[in-house]
Parts: structure tokens; sequence; C-alpha cells
């Protein structure tokens, strides 16, 4: 079975940087048409350029309905169709217990984290996927797995977001694949306040493999389901943390 994305149409959110600018470069050296999206058009624009392969951008905020319907549908213009979609982009705009968490920061945590990846499917799957098939990949975390003093809301939404992959997958079969990816801690811009000024070595201390995340470590578990190779799994969470859920404390 190859790794290879030959004739495959991807989009990508949150494609500018970080994880989803690896995810979205993967899928392009294996072969893919690919598209990237995000909130500042200028990071679009130099993000596709390096990726290269011919890679397009357009700009767009995961949380506007509208958004997600012109993003899939200039995909589906542009290429054809919409054989992967990449639920990538997340917030976290709240730091601190859940029970103290205002509604407005409670409602855009939920909004963007949790709402956006179903309202992108649903825009994949009418537009395309429905009678074309095709795979979807949420990017989760860790984090919805266990409790945390400060980050609880935005685990929150990971955990619905690994549930909701399980639901999908059950309804969207068997023509679409529905996976979530969960990552520890990677050193990119999203999660800084967790490993700058050392605090990542800390961290990476609790791993067992010894060492924080690459974002090229998540890229390569996508494209492995994305391509033949995850042909047979779907409803899957996959989590990629050198060991830390089952490190010793
Ligand atoms: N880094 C980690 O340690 C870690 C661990 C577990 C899970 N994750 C998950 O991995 C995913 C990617 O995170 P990352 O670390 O790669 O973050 P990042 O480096 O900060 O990149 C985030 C990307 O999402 C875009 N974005 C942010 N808000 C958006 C919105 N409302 N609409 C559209 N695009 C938006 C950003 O571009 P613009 O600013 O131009 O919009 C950027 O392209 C997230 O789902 C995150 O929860 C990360």
């Amino acid at each position: 079975m190859e790794l290879r994305l030959d004739d495959t149409t991807a989009l990508v959110t949150g494609g500018s940087r970080g994880i989803g600018k690896a995810i979205a470069t993967a899928f392009a050296d294996a072969g893919a048409r690919v598209m990237i999206t995000s909130r500042k058009a200028d990071a679009c624009e130099s993000a596709a350029a390096e990726i290269g392969h011919g890679c397009r951008w357009t700009a767009g905020h995961v949380g506007e309905p509208d958004d997600a319907a012109r993003v899939v549908q200039e995909t589906i213009d542009a290429f054809g169709s919409l054989d992967v979609l990449v639920n990538n982009a997340a917030t976290n705009p709240y730091a601190g217990p859940m029970i103290d968490v205002d509604l407005p920061r409670w409602q855009k945590t939920l909004d963007v984290n949790l709402t956006a990846p179903l309202v992108w499917t649903q825009e994949a799957w009418r537009r395309s996927m429905k009678d074309g098939g095709g795979v979807v990949i949420n990017i989760s975390s860790v984090g919805g797995m266990s409790t945390n003093p400060i980050l609880g809301v935005y685990d929150v939404t990971k955990a619905a977001l690994i549930h909701a992959t399980k639901q999908l997958a059950a309804e969207m079969g068997p023509g679409v694949r529905v996976n979530a990816i969960c990552p520890g801690l990677i050193k990119t811009d999203f999660a800084r306040a967790l490993w700058d000024d050392g605090r990542g070595d800390e961290v990476a201390k609790a791993y067992p493999l010894g060492r924080l995340g690459e974002v090229e470590d998540i890229a390569g578990a996508a494209l492995y389901l994305a391509a033949e190779t995850g042909s047979w799994i779907t409803g899957q969470t996959i989590v990629l943390d050198g060991g830390g859920l089952v490190g010793f404390r």
C-alpha cells in the first residue's frame, strides 16, 4: 500500500502555519492537489508558495458558516472534487478553571473547535463526498482525554470532537472515513506558553520518548490516514504524544 495521494484533492483549515502547514506540505509532496485556508490572506499566500506543487489558498474564518460553504466550493471549482478535509484550525481564548469561564469565551471555543469541524464536514459531504467519497481528519488533542487546571474549556471541545468523529464515521460510511488525531505538545505558536522559556524541557522529561513533538510527526499520521494505508480505518483516534499519556507521573 502506498503513502501517495495522486488524483486527490485536499483542503486543510489552518494551513498557513504549524501542524496544518506541515500536513498540507506532506499531502502536496505525496501528489495531492492542495487548498489551504486561514484568516490571514498574506500568511496563506506565502505558505502556499512555500508548499509549492500548485498549492492554492483562500482566506476564511472556520467559525463563519458562509466561509465554509465558499471555501469548500472554491476547492471543488479549482480542482473538481474535495476528497480529503482536514479540520485543523482551533482556538483557545481562555486559560483558567472551567468553573469560572465567561459565556462569550466558552461559546467562541465551542464555535471554532467543535461546531466548525461539523459545518465544514457538512459542506464537504453535501458538495462532494456524499457522492464521491472521501476522508475527514479532525485534529483533536490529548487534552481531550484528561483533565487540566487551566485548559479545561479547550479540552472539553477536543473531547467532544473525538466523539463527533465516531458519530460521523458511523453515519458517513462506507464512502467516507472519519478519524481524529490527538497530538501531545508540539512546538508551535499555538502552544508557545506551554513550551517557551524551558517549560518544554520539563514536559519532555515526562514523555517516555523524551522529546516534544514536531509538526512532521503529526503530518506523517495524517498522510497515513488519508492515503490507501488508512483504507480500513474509520471512527478512530490516533494519539501522537511521545508516550505522554502512558508516562509515569
Ligand atoms: N501545538 C500543540 O501542542 C497542539 C497539541 C494538541 C492539539 N493541537 C491542535 O492542532 C491544531 C493546529 O494547532 P497548531 O499548534 O498548528 O496552531 P498554530 O501553529 O497556531 O496554527 C493555527 C492555524 O490555524 C489558523 N487559524 C486560527 N484560528 C482560525 C480561524 N478561526 N479560522 C481559520 N483559521 C484559523 C491560523 O492562521 P490565521 O491566524 O491566519 O487564521 C494557523 O494557520 C489545533 O486544532 C490545535 O488544537 C495542537
